[in-house]
């Protein structure tokens, strides 16, 4: 099989954040599983580099456009590998390569007479780069940029986009996955039942040189997505290139949700337009916010991928970015969350499987693959989870599903640790008659934890070659690196040499960190260990919870009768608060209130969690205060209600 997976061309009017980290991420995972099955695979991201945005932002930096675009381009490019993303392909489109096919395509298309001179008003959003109808704005605002986009009237080149509108609808009821998850095929197909307007794929040079000029009129540049969508063919060397006539067929393209348009419509109809197959797949995913905000440039609260690398270390952070999101679905991003994550299923559950499962080897058979003996039920047990598992994780992890991929390899895990808990090896190893069945059951664990190497490799390549080590096995054993021929129970070599190695993930005993929108304050929650959190919600998701979940907490209205500071403390306020019972609370927010200043206010409070004891005071619940910063200072600001409302009312 042939895979050809893409990501968007980033533009270059802002550094790498987590959001592109994530996309990229998504299409270096896919490019490694594929491989692992055995595919013939070319990956491709780069950078989109003509545009208004561009031109604006070089002029604000006072270089010139080419000056910057190469200064930001290299940005991206050199952030990939400290994710462990390996391209085969960055692409740019100010290459010359590109911008002579762009032109190729425009020549031949206005040949055929499907590129046409008219006049045009428009709303058009430069932060979109795009005309936007009134049907796409939310109270008179582009919904991105949260601005008015600009009403414009010009002269203009306009491709025939509405005489491809049928083929391309045919297309998608004819190939249900052409673009995934279902709910933007849908969306797409609601928003083709509507006439399509042709698109405006030219800018006058008296407004915009910063781009590609149209070949058949030099008063004109060409429209940025139209230039932007043209890399995906220039990185495989169309229209001669052996790559394109190898990987075309096998296109695959991820993008975000904000994208969706530009992919879905303008470029199979360009694709029919220039009388070439379409690509296979589609895979949209939805944003990282943080809090309820979409991470971006404009609202200042990225996240800079680098960053999250030196605190978290590179494998934990593809891990919780596949993990957290549900591909298609919006994901909320905060330090807390990853260093749940990672004590939780990391440390706990895969470090601790694997350290356990080594060190009784070493004790037990002096670090040698033992020969196994009779198979009893819990063995068969194991076997059949191991065995769903791979199936599972196949099926999803072709599907981009990724979060259930990895839900099915922590069902082994956890089930492996349940094995050890069940088996005593501990016990076996006392008794001589039962050494055989020590050896089984060891067996067992070299075996799961084989699996578990050859099927994490996609995703924590790092990790996956620690574990290779200590398991004995060469990088290229295809039993750790081929799905075919490792997928399958038994495979491990009685008598293999073991290796001591460091331990996969040290837990981060460190507090939560900066990165949510809602803090909590003096509360049982940071308490609790994150597992303990985790699996009280029944090991559901988290990243999104059930109805049911929220409804579990009760949030309610109290009003603030009595405060004063905790001896000792800097940090502590002890409320007394009405909600309408009244209660003590421990605040940690004494740094940012006087206690003379909270007396008469409306705070928001959970009131149904487990009362904790801070500082010798018993706390009956946990006060909500948004983190923020003011004037580069970060505080905590009580969360509360407007309008007339009463003490010990519910919030829902
Ligand atoms: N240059 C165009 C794409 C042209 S492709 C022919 C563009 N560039 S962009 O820099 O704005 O990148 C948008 C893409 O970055 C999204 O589609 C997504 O892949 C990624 N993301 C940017 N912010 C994101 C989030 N907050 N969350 C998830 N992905 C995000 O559009």
């Amino acid at each position: 099989m042939t895979t050809y997976i893409t990501t968007p061309i980033y533009y270059v009017n802002a550094q790498p954040h987590l959001g592109h980290a994530y996309t990229t991420i998504v299409a270096d995972v896919y490019s490694r599983f594929c491989r692992l099955c055995g595919d013939d695979v070319r990956f491709q991201t780069g950078t989109d580099e003509h545009g208004d945005k561009i031109a604006e932002a070089a002029i604000k930096e006072q270089v010139s456009p080419k000056e910057y675009v190469d200064r930001i381009s290299a940005l991206y490019r050199e952030s990939w590998p400290q994710l462990h993303i390996i391209p085969d392909n960055f692409i740019r489109t100010t290459d010359a390569v590109h911008i002579e096919t762009v032109q190729r395509v425009l020549q031949q298309v206005y040949d055929q007479g499907d590129i046409y001179f008219g006049e045009y008003t428009g709303l058009y959003c430069k932060g979109c780069e795009r005309f936007l109808t009134e049907k796409e704005l939310v109270n008179g605002n582009c919904p991105d940029h949260q601005r008015p986009p600009e009403a414009i009237t010009e002269q203009n080149y306009f491709f025939r986009m509405s005489k491809y509108q049928q083929q391309l609808i045919d297309h998608i009821h004819a190939n249900p996955e052409f673009i995934t998850p279902e709910r933007y095929k849908n969306e797409v197909l609601s928003f083709l039942s509507e006439p399509l307007e042709d698109l405006c794929i030219s800018r006058p040079t008296s407004r915009l040189t910063w781009g590609i000029a149209l070949p058949f009129d030099q008063n004109f540049v060409t429209y940025v997505w139209f230039d932007a969508l043209i890399n995906y063919l220039t990185g495989i060397g169309y229209p001669a290139g052996e790559s394109f006539q190898k990987y075309w067929a096998a296109a695959e393209h991820v993008i975000a949700k904000d994208i969706l348009k530009p992919h879905a419509i303008y470029w199979p109809t360009m694709l029919l337009a220039m009388g070439l197959p379409l690509f296979q797949r589609l895979h949209v995913h939805g944003y990282w916010n943080v809090g309820e905000i979409k991470m971006s440039k404009s609202i200042g609260n990225v996240v800079r991928p680098a960053d999250l690398v030196a605190e978290y270390g590179v494998d934990t952070v593809r891990y919780f970015l596949l993990r957290e999101m549900s591909f298609g679905l919006d994901a909320s991003f905060s330090s807390g969350a990853i260093v749940t994550r990672k004590n939780s299923d990391l440390a706990n559950d895969l470090g601790n499987l694997f350290s356990r499962s080594m060190a009784m080897l070493e004790k037990y058979t002096d670090s040698q693959v033992p020969v196994p003996g009779a198979t009893e039920e819990s063995d068969m047990i194991l076997q059949e989870t191991a065995r769903q598992m791979l199936s599972q994780y196949h099926e999803n992890m072709g599907r981009f599903q990724f979060h259930r991929a990895l839900q099915s390899v922590w069902d082994l895990i956890s089930h492996a640790n349940k094995y050890i808990v069940v088996s005593e090896p501990w016990v076996l190893a006392k008794e001589p008659a039962q050494q055989q069945r020590l050896h089984t059951v060891l067996y067992n664990l070299v075996e799961t934890l084989r699996l578990l190497t050859l099927v994490l490799r996609p995703v924590m390549p790092e990790t996956a070659q620690k574990m290779a080590a200590g398991l004995g096995l060469d990088g290229d054993d295809p039993r750790i690196s081929n799905f075919s021929q490792g997928a399958q129970w038994g495979l491990s070599s009685a008598g293999t040499r073991l290796q001591a190695i460091e331990p996969l993930f040290p837990r981060m005993d460190k507090p939560e960190k900066s990165g949510g929108a809602m803090a909590v304050t003096g509360t049982a929650a940071q308490k609790n260990s994150p597992k303990k959190e985790k699996k009280k919600g029944g090991g559901v998701d988290v990243g999104v919870i059930e109805f049911e979940q929220f409804q579990q907490i009760d949030l309610r209205v109290a009003e603030v009768v009595h405060a004063e500071r905790i001896e000792k403390s800097d940090r502590l306020l002890k409320l007394t608060v009405k909600a309408p019972d009244t209660r003590t609370i421990v605040a940690g927010i004494a740094e940012y209130y006087t206690p003379g200043e909270l007396l008469g206010r409306l705070v928001l409070i959970v009131a149904n969690l487990k009362p904790v004891e801070l500082m010798g005071v018993q706390s009956q619940g946990m006060v909500l205060a948004a983190k923020t910063e003011v004037e580069g200072k970060k505080r905590l600001v009580l969360a509360t209600v407007s309008g007339l409302v009463t003490a010990g009312s519910k919030v829902a």
